[in-house]
């Protein structure tokens, strides 16, 4: 190498274009004796029992993308070759894109929810969190070699919550599910010691985000995760109806022949057994069911249409029944309130919100009542003109709910 500048000295040329010569010389000789050895993925290496090295989150933006053993420093000094030659840097590209979407749970749920948002083109950029990390890294690998097809999306994946950092929405997903036989009030115990446990690391990492939950008993979970989170009330929001509500119009939009989206139903209450379909405010196109059938959804009225309510309750146990567990609708329902979240919409959506002081409810518990969704979470509640009979049905759902989460010890 010094016989090469020496030589090249007694040129003409210029003394800088010899340095950047001999650099490049050096710097491909040594990416020669250092041919690039393909790392095995942190999270694998762990489940497997192989090499401890640290994982480089999507090269650029790693949270320790510098540091990390020879074989690594090797590796990027490689790729920064390759990369100095191509580009030529102006800046560094942002880390963390202000529509982050962090998922919490990569199991069925978490990766419905996924594929939801990234299918729809809602964020550009999440990251998944789980506990444990052989199907997490299965599940990260499978969007990102994905990607291209998705408008390039960024997908992080790691068991670090670090990745979670400045997310504007986070999605809890994370939990045990529903066993046979077993009610969403059953899971209240062991999912609230997994909420102590990750909800205060993930407002460390993300203080301003709003956090929608959707692990089971939903309610409950809500509110667990708002006590244990210190966030104002409004960003704490549960999934809640929004599902049954769309299973509701869908069920009554399949009996009458017209697009589910043109009918407009609510189902409020519980995210369970107790919650309570509002027939009085059921319309198509403003025309409302109950002046052609003052009894609708009664046990009184010829046409039965109660059954269409009932049938609703028991498509969630229906669905996992046939299929092992329920995710394709959840994941859009669930991405279709990130969106109203991320776009700022202040459109009305049945969601778990703080629902004290409302028709009559005097416990501070989370139950769905249509709320305006916007950056803030939930801005307003709707003050529903309901029926006294929807009304006491409301009162019994809180009841029902508030006798399991009174025994929850927080803290
Ligand atoms: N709200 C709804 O409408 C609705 C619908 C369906 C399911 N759910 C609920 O969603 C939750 C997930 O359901 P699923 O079918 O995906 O279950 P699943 O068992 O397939 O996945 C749960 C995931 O959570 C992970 N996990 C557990 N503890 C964790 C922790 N401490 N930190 C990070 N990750 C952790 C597990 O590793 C697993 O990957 C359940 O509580 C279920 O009842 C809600």
């Amino acid at each position: 190498m010094i016989l090469f500048s020496r030589v090249f000295s007694t040129t003409f040329l210029p003394k800088c274009v010899i340095t950047c010569t001999v650099h490049q010389i050096s710097r491909r000789n040594f990416c020669k004796k250092h041919p690039r050895r393909s790392l095995p993925p942190t999270i694998l290496s762990e489940v497997f029992g192989g090499v401890k090295t640290k994982k480089i989150v999507s090269a650029d933006f790693g949270k320790d993308a510098s540091a990390g053993s020879d074989l690594e420093r090797a590796v990027s000094f490689e790729t920064l070759c390759l990369k100095e030659e191509l580009l030529c840097k102006v800046t560094d590209p942002v880390r963390d894109c202000c529509h982050k979407v962090t998922i919490v749970g990569a199991g069925m749920v978490g990766v419905a929810i996924a594929n939801s948002i990234l299918f729809q083109r809602i964020t550009s950029h999440i990251a998944i969190v789980d506990a444990f990390p052989k199907k997490l890294e299965g599940e990260g690998m499978d969007f990102c070699h994905g990607s291209v097809y998705l408008d390039d999306p960024r997908v992080d994946y790691d068991t670090d919550f670090c990745i979670t950092s400045n997310s504007k929405v986070i999605v809890i997903a994370a939990g045990v599910r529903q066993t046979k036989g077993e009610t969403r009030l059953d899971l209240v115990q062991r999912n609230s010691e997994i909420l102590k446990n990750i909800v205060p690391t993930l407002v460390s990492y993300s203080p301003d985000a709003v956090i929608l939950l959707v692990a089971n008993p939903v309610d409950i979970m809500s509110w667990v995760t708002w006590k244990v989170s210190g966030l104002p009330v409004n960003r704490v929001i549960g999934s809640g109806t929004h599902l049954d509500s769309a299973r509701f119009r869908y069920l009554i939009a399949d009996r009458i022949g017209i697009a589910p989206s043109s009918v407009h139903a609510y189902i409020i209450g519980e995210h369970g057994d107790s919650q309570v379909p509002l027939w009085s405010g059921v319309n198509v196109a403003g025309v409302q069911f109950r002046d052609i059938l003052p009894n609708i959804g009664l046990e009184t009225d010829d046409e039965r249409w109660f059954e269409v309510h009932k049938e609703v309750v028991k498509l969630g146990p229906t669905v996992r029944c046939l299929k092992g567990y329920s995710n394709t609708a959840v994941g859009l329902s669930v991405a279709d309130i990130v969106k109203a979240i991320l776009t700022n919409s202040q459109r009305v959506l049945t969601v778990s919100t703080l629902i004290q002081g409302h028709h009559e409810v005097c416990q501070e518990m989370f139950l769905s009542l249509p709320c305006t969704i916007g950056e803030n979470g939930v801005t307003n509640i709707v003050r529903m003109r309901i029926t006294e009979g929807e009304r006491k049905l409301f009162q019994a759902s809180a009841t029902t709910v508030y006798d399991v989460q009174k025994d929850i010890k927080i803290g």
